[in-house]
């Protein structure tokens, strides 16, 4: 078995997040006992008999072959998900792309930053860095108090980590503001020893990303960011998330990037493409 090889899956339990979003939980085990462990930040192609694949980051696992994916109903495909119930089949093809290391030294002071769903893969990194005994704080943010998730799992983990502060868009819930806003507050009085020894790992809407990428930047903070674009293969063949100007590929090179990539790409939190394949302003 390959990462490219599809397996068709029972879906076994379906948790509503919040409005719109649903976790779907299935096993990836074979008959034979043969499994592909998933790392933190790689994805899966989602297959729904009849109506597409669509790209999905894995939002946990566990050492019995049981992955989730949690998921935004936003069109055609992500509705027929919604749809699906306990007992139904779904096609899946991974893990897909790279993922995120976990730092080599546990003094690092580790933020995991999400907006939106971007907060799926790193709830599923949040797991395994709990599970090494790592610190780390988190900030997840969204639009608004009913876009929020995960609050109860991240809660739950509270005594096993660092921070974990929550945000909205509106203030309805948590703070207000955008997860970028709030880390810039709890970093404002590092000073440049204090900045050398953060590591950040982000994934969500790409302004976010690129918020917290010019940040970064400027006092020369380690950063990674896992990056969306439409795909169709999720395995290199059509290039239609091909970055500009150095040709790399989400699906294969990504979708996670660090920062020395990142600033050499001139479509980072400016440009995307569409089914097509042209290019639009985000
Ligand atoms: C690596 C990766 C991981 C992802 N992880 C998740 C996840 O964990 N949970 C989740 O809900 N979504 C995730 N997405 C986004 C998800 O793939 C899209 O929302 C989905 O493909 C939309 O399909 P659709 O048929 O429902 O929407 P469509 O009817 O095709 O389009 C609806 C809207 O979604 C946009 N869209 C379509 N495809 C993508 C895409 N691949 N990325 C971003 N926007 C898209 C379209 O431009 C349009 O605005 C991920 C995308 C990538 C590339
Ligand atoms: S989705 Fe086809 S090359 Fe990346």
């Amino acid at each position: 078995m390959t990462e490219n090889t599809i397996l068709t899956v029972k879906i076994h339990k379906i948790v509503n997040e919040c409005d719109g979003v649903k976790t779907l939980f299935f096993n990836m085990k074979k008959g034979n006992n043969e499994y592909i462990a998933p790392k933190p930040g790689q994805f899966v192609m989602i297959w729904v008999l009849g109506v597409d694949e669509v790209p999905m980051s894995i939002s946990g696992y566990d050492e019995h072959g049981n992955w989730a994916i949690t998921v935004k109903n936003v069109g055609e495909c992500t509705n027929s998900i919604h749809k699906l119930k306990i007992g139904d089949f779904i096609g899946v093809r991974g893990p897909l792309g790279n993922h995120f290391k976990i730092p080599n030294k546990k003094s690092k002071k580790i933020f995991l930053i999400g907006g939106g769903i971007g907060i799926a893969p790193l709830k599923c990194f949040a797991t395994k860095l709990i599970e090494m005994n790592y610190k780390f704080t988190i900030i997840a943010g969204a639009k608004t108090d009913s876009d929020l998730i995960f609050i109860d799992d991240f809660q739950s983990y509270k005594k096993l980590i660092s921070e974990y502060h929550f945000c909205t868009d509106d203030g309805s819930n948590g703070l207000k503001g955008l997860a970028s806003d709030i880390f810039e507050q709890l970093i404002k009085d590092f000073n440049e020893n204090e900045f050398s020894n953060i590591i950040v790992y982000s994934c969500g809407p790409e302004m976010m990303l690129y918020k917290l990428f010019q940040k970064c930047q400027k006092h020369s903070i380690e950063f990674f960011a896992s990056l969306e674009r439409i795909m169709r293969c999720g395995c290199g063949l059509c290039g239609l998330c091909t970055l500009d100007p150095l040709g790399l590929l989400v699906c294969k090179d990504g979708p996670i990037f660090g920062l020395n990539i990142l600033k050499e790409l001139k479509d980072f939190g400016k440009f995307q493409r569409d089914i097509t394949g042209k290019k639009i302003k985000m």
